[in-house]
């Protein structure tokens, strides 16, 4: 009901009176105040007036579920909408939980105490500050089929991030987010497989959107949209954008790389034309970037001309961080 309230409150200008409240849901005054208190609890600003009723004066700048499916006009992703408070990990959560989620959920967290980044690193931010999420996918695809989700996913959340801000956010190869060298972005995906059938994939995405100071060892290389633009943000609104436009490109490409999307990717991928760096058999290999394959693959064409394929693990890339 207090979500149904916040709506009620958002579609109306003016007061709107307790009574009606009451009466809209059948429940007490008391009830009606009991929501109106919990929803000031999270920082939204209500007048209330005696013989008038309540009036939404602002919305805070935090992750709801109300506000984020207001939005959502999606097919799959996004159908069910999960925000917490707090969690170790949205990935975790859905890991844990993922016998009673629907394919699509996309679980959302005001504040994540473990979060996780990629090669067991550990992805931190504050409380409010940033949007962190993570969604369920139960393709019906085989494990080895569904490698270009992730680099796809880094695609739709570039498409997005330039679609809201006016920047001009790139890939870092495979599915790093960067703006003017610096990351913005990152992913981690997980799986979970029996033999060669796949039970679920869940997609963990961070994106640093209030930050404005990082911790030492990653201040060179790190950047928000906050310091990126100036343009008023909604991560509510942020959020919606970026989930479209992943179901656009998954959905629309049956989870694989098509000539269409490949050819984007390419344009969008940073990582392309710069000398390279990665790990061949425990050996420190340099090449210079030169094409993504159909699975999203690097190749990288060496000093004799002849190419690699890299498909994970770390690649540096000259000039980005
Ligand atoms: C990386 O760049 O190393 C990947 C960072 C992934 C962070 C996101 S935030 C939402 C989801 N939950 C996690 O614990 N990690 C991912």
């Amino acid at each position: 009901m207090k979500n149904e309230i916040l709506q009620l409150l958002k579609e109306s200008d003016a007061f709107v009176s307790g009574q009606y409240l009451c009466e809209k849901f059948d429940v007490s005054r008391t009830a009606v105040w009991k929501a109106i208190k919990s929803l000031k609890n999270s920082g939204y600003e209500i007048e209330s007036v005696t013989h008038k009723g309540y009036r939404l004066v602002s919305s805070p700048d935090i992750v709801n579920e109300t506000e984020i499916k207001s939005r959502l006009k999606t097919a799959l992703i996004g159908n069910e909408v999960i925000v917490l408070e707090s969690v170790g990990s949205t990935n975790d959560y859905i890991k844990a939980n993922a016998h009673k989620l629907k394919d699509g959920t996309v679980v959302t967290a005001r504040e994540q105490t473990k979060g996780k980044g990629r090669l067991g690193r550990v992805w931190k931010n504050k409380k409010d500050d940033d949007i962190s999420f993570s969604f369920i996918l139960r393709p019906d695809l085989a494990p080895m089929e569904v490698s270009a989700i992730t680099p796809l996913c880094g695609l739709a959340v570039a498409k997005g991030l330039n679609e809201y801000f006016d920047f001009d956010a790139k890939i870092k190869w495979p599915n790093d987010i960067i703006v003017g060298n610096k990351k913005i972005c990152g992913m981690l995906t997980e799986m979970s497989c029996e033999f060669d059938r796949l039970e679920y994939l869940v997609v963990g995405i961070g994106i640093n959107v209030m930050s404005r100071d990082f911790p030492e060892e990653i201040a060179h290389k790190a950047t928000s949209c906050v310091l990126e633009s100036n343009k008023e943000i909604n991560k509510n609104q942020l959020l919606a954008v970026i989930i479209k436009e992943i179901e656009n490109i998954l959905l629309g490409g049956n989870y694989r790389f098509n000539s269409q999307n490949l050819e984007e990717y390419k344009a969008y991928c940073a990582t392309l034309g710069r000398k390279v760096t990665f790990t061949r058999r425990g050996e420190s290999v340099e090449g210079v970037a030169t094409d993504i394959n159909n699975d999203g693959e690097l190749v990288v064409t060496l000093p004799d001309s002849t190419t690699e394929t890299v498909f994970s693990g770390e690649v540096t890339a000259q000039g980005i961080y």
